[in-house]
């Protein structure tokens, strides 16, 4: 299915419009299936986002009852670490809307990375079925072209036969625990925020330049069937193709 680029003023409406597809593609799934099964990111959108979210009108707009939260990756710390992205989404998104655990399914960062991957699979195939498919997956884009936790120069190592894998990062040194990318790709709809000048130069590549994967693996996002939906600010979106 197809993909659409959407380019907003700022970050601040950027985040506007994330919170704004959240309760749209929140509202379909939940009309269609009963429920909406949703995957967050990271990062400094989505904690914008998050504020939006909890926050009236938007929080009246989505029934949380039947939202139910994954993660598209994570870093090996503690949850309540301030680098984990569980921690980011409870703090910005559970504790005020008052979501309870049992509909918050994290990745266990502080577990051992490779066991963590496995629990997180095996999780998946048992909450959505061998096939899992999330209703919205988001995503964010590291200036370095990475996205969930697939970073340039790792997507050799990374088994797309697992649903989830721990992808080892040098330049961090550090591993990562990550979604593989046919599970980005069976997502009903994957969003991707990206804001910020510092962007700038991956988007253009990403966006108009030739499929390097290796160097930027953002491109390999492309919903088999669903639908993937860039909302990008000013700043990032300044050395893009004047078509657009
Ligand atoms: C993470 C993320 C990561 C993020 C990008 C963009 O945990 O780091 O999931 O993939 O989305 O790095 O982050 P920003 O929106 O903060 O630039």
């Amino acid at each position: 299915m197809g993909s659409t680029v959407e380019i907003f003023p700022d970050e601040a409406r950027l985040a506007e419009a994330a919170a704004d597809r959240f309760v749209t593609l929140a509202g379909t799934a939940i009309a269609a299936r009963g429920r909406a099964d949703v995957a967050l990111a990271g990062g400094s959108t989505p904690r914008a986002m998050n504020a939006l979210l909890a926050a009236p009108p938007r929080r009246a707009a989505v029934d949380w009852e039947r939202v139910r939260f994954f993660f598209g990756d994570e870093r090996t710390v503690p949850p309540g670490d301030p680098e984990s992205n569980y921690a980011m989404n409870r703090e910005t998104l559970f504790d005020p809307l008052g979501i309870p655990a049992g509909r918050v399914f994290r990745m266990r960062g502080e577990a051992d990375p490779p066991v963590a991957a496995a629990e997180y699979a095996r999780l998946l195939a048992t909450e959505l079925g061998p096939r899992p498919r999330f209703d919205v997956l988001f995503l964010g884009m590291g200036p370095d072209g990475h996205t969930a936790s697939l970073f340039p120069g790792t997507l050799q190592s990374v088994d797309d036969a697992q649903l989830v894998v721990a992808n080892r990062v040098e330049k961090f040194s550090t591993w990562r625990i990550t979604l593989t990318p046919h599970v980005i790709n069976d997502a009903r709809h994957v969003v991707i925020t990206c804001g910020g000048a510092g962007k700038a130069d991956a988007l253009h590549a990403v966006l108009d330049g030739p499929r390097d994967l290796d160097t930027y693996p953002v491109q390999l996002v492309a919903p088999v069937d669903g639908e993937l939906h860039w909302l990008i600010d000013a700043a990032a979106a300044a050395k893009l193709a004047t078509r657009r």
